[in-house]
């Protein structure tokens, strides 16, 4: 009652003349009070009557509103769901990954003082031990970054570099199954504007479905170049091409389908959400499979991003990449 009574003291301050509820279904999400109309006239039948559909409308683009943003939020849940599952993947060999370096790293100190005086063993070894740190090192670092959830944020990113990241994330699996990597990148691939994170995710989860499609002792290859489309758009394109069973021709369409799964343990969700990720790049995935061939998958990312993010330097940089690539 205190509520109502606070309610109809602020209304009655507010001067309106008409009142019209924003209604859905049978619910008062809201309300619009109108002052006098202009002149002397006072509301009229019709008046009412178009501002209650007026309302009407009102209240139903405020709920889709509302909607959509549930519908983000629960977009960035499953994606977050997506990145923890390909986090335990990873993390479940890595411990061998680390001990490995570690006994070798270890055996060359015991070893140290007896050779401390041997040119040869000191400067082969100590670049072996610092090698490996490093990549140790940048291993845990990218598993750090994979696992932090970071706010969106787009820009200029090496898309080589990305890949050299993911590689090394999934180098674990790929060693247990003695998959050779093969890499055949652009070097003069230019830089693309993109969510880091987020297109980590994709790379991760087509590099995962590989290893898992690809037996011992099989193949991933990685490429990368730049591409003008017919219409004359610049794109940059990342392949993923494995050795693997393939994917029968009936199931090419249903496999970026949310829950489409063909593993015992699968969740169906890495490769709807790549899609949705690349969609959101304004870019598209084209997948080629021949069963028990292999499987290739090509993700088209556009080099000029409409965002209303981006900024305005990032467009200066990329027309000069642009240009670039018109003169070849
Ligand atoms: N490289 C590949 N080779 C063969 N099949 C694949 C490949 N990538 C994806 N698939 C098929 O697509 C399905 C859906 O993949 P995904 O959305 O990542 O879900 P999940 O990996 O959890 O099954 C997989 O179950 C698999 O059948
Ligand atoms: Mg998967």
């Amino acid at each position: 009652i205190l509520e109502i009574n606070s309610v109809i003291e602020r209304m009655s301050q507010l001067d309106a003349e008409v009142t019209i509820p924003l209604l859905l279904k049978d619910q008062l999400i809201g309300i619009i009070n109108m002052g006098p109309k202009f002149g002397k006239d006072i509301y009229s039948h019709e008046d009412i009557e178009l501002l209650a559909t007026l309302g009407n409308q009102a209240a139903i683009a405020i709920e889709n509103a509302r909607l959509y943003e549930d519908l983000k939020k629960s977009k960035s849940y499953i994606r977050r769901a997506d990145r923890l599952a390909s986090l335990g993947t990873l993390t479940a060999g890595l411990a061998h990954e680390i001990r490995n370096p570690l006994v070798a790293i270890k055996t060359f100190i015991q070893l140290l003082p007896d050779r401390l005086e041997d040119e040869e063993f000191r400067s082969h070894f100590l670049n072996i031990a610092s090698g490996e740190v490093d990549r140790l090192s940048s291993l845990v670092n990218e598993l750090l970054e994979f696992a932090r959830p970071s706010d969106p944020k787009l820009e200029l990113e090496d898309i080589n570099a990305i890949l050299d990241g993911m590689v090394l994330l999934v180098s674990t699996e790929t060693k247990k199954k003695q998959i050779e990597i093969l890499k055949s990148y652009a070097l003069d691939l230019p830089p693309i504007i993109v969510d880091r994170e987020q297109i980590k995710q994709v790379f991760l989860n087509v590099l995962l479905n590989a290893v898992d499609a690809t037996p011992e002792n099989g193949q991933i290859s990685i490429k990368t170049r730049s591409f003008l489309k017919l219409a004359g758009e610049p794109y940059v394109q990342i392949e993923f091409t494995d050795t693997g069973y393939g994917i029968p021709t009936e199931y090419l369409e249903d496999i970026f389908t949310p829950f489409f799964t063909m593993k015992d343990k699968g969740s169906g969700l890495g490769l709807s959400i790549s899609n949705q990720i690349v969609q959101d790049h304004q870019g598209y995935i084209a997948v080629e499979s021949q069963l028990n061939r292999g499987t290739s998958f090509f993700i088209n990312l556009p080099l000029h991003l409409d965002h209303p993010r981006r900024r305005k330097n990032d467009f200066e940089d990329q027309q000069d990449i642009l240009n670039s690539i018109g003169e070849r």
